[in-house]
């Protein structure tokens, strides 16, 4: 089946481009490449894959690409990410998540596509207590953040097509993903850039936040499994065991590199910041037996070793995101953390 991938050239999706290039297929990639996207994931893989720079929303963009490359199945990756930024800037996670989500849907429709594979985040859930159960892909949508909530809508409007067209999709929902190649405005890359160079850490309020990590690999292997074997119409869960605290995940990182907590610095919280996510992932795993293979301390050392051995990239796009990750933290010590606080007591 010949497959186009959105959002190719950001962190999840060009794993997934990489994976589906050693399974033999050659892939249509799109990505608008924003400051989040990188050709350099996809060089390993850059010949066996046709790529093309656009827009998800543009409608005419992606039309000449799909009417020019006939894909069958689009595995839709491709959104604007940063929790922090959908804060500051919420109308363009309007633009890209919502509008770019629902231009390639109708797209989709028009030209007949056979599959389309929606990949959304466990944010849309909302958050959890310590002990409250973990999050069914029946549960109803409760977004706290500005990302979440496009996330959300875009999760609803593939719904709807679903409903009214009889669309072909199928939704997929991963908790935090960590590995190589992640842009470091997120926890683990910049942990990891500014404890190697003995520069102060920033964390969130006391660092109590649990996340579920999952090692990017077995995400894409999860996506292309619900790919072969998901059913149409269905909601899949991805994630895995290992729950952890922020603060936990920082001292890991520490310990990985040798390094003290000294550098350990507690900074605002985000406003509204969602206390826990965990998802229940019974259904991918009963339904295509995939189930995540690699444990937080495998993952976190593969992770710490990739980014020792790409240092260059790492502090390049670290300088990159320099000014964005210390002004944000600025602008939520004046914004006083206004957003009701999630529980991290
Ligand atoms: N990273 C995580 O932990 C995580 C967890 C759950 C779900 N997700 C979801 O997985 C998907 C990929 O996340 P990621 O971490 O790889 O993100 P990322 O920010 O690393 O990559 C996103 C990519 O999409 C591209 N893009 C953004 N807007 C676009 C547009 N309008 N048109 C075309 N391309 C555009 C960017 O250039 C970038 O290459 C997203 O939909 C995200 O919501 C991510």
């Amino acid at each position: 089946m010949k497959i186009m991938i959105t959002g190719a050239a950001g962190f999840i999706g060009s794993a997934f481009a990489r994976l589906a290039v050693s399974n033999g297929i050659v892939p249509v990639c799109v990505d608008k490449l924003s400051y989040a996207g990188d050709m350099e994931r996809l060089k390993s893989a850059a010949e066996k894959m046709h790529f093309h720079r656009a827009d998800v929303a543009d409608k005419e963009a992606m039309e000449h690409i799909i009417k020019s490359e006939g894909p069958q199945a689009i595995v839709h990756f491709a959104a604007e990410t940063h929790v922090d930024r959908s804060i500051l800037e919420p109308a363009s996670f309007i633009t890209a998540n919502v509008f770019g989500t629902e231009n390639l849907l109708e797209l989709a429709l028009k030209h007949g596509i056979r599959k389309f594979i929606h990949i959304s985040t466990d944010e849309v859930y909302g958050d959890l207590r310590a002990g409250e159960s973990k999050f069914k892909e029946t549960d109803c949508l409760l977004p706290n953040s500005p990302y979440s909530a496009s996330k959300a809508s875009a999760d609803m409007f593939v719904r709807a097509f679903r409903k009214t067209f009889g669309f072909p999709v199928i939704t997929i929902r991963p908790s935090n993903n960590y590995g190589p190649w992640q842009y470091p405005e997120k926890l683990i890359p910049l942990t990891i850039a500014k404890a190697m160079r003995d520069e102060s850490i920033p964390l969130y309020g006391k660092g109590e936040n649990i996340r579920t990590w999952l090692y990017v690999e077995d995400c894409a292997e999860a996506v292309m499994r619900v790919l072969d074997a998901g059913r149409d119409g269905e909601t899949y869960n991805i994630g895995s065991a290992e729950e952890k605290m922020n603060r936990d995940v920082i001292g890991a990182i520490l310990r990985h590199l040798g390094k003290g907590g000294e550098l350990v610095k507690s900074v605002p919280d985000r406003p509204g910041h969602d206390f826990r996510y965990a998802v229940d992932t019974a259904k991918i795993e009963r339904e295509t037996g995939w189930r995540a293979r690699t444990s937080f301390d495998e993952g976190m050392e593969k992770t710490v070793r990739w980014y020792r051995g790409h240092s260059e990239w790492l502090f390049r796009k670290a300088e990159e995101a320099r000014a964005f990750t210390e002004g944000i933290r600025r602008r939520f010590e004046e914004m006083g953390a206004k957003g009701e606080k999630q529980g991290t007591s």
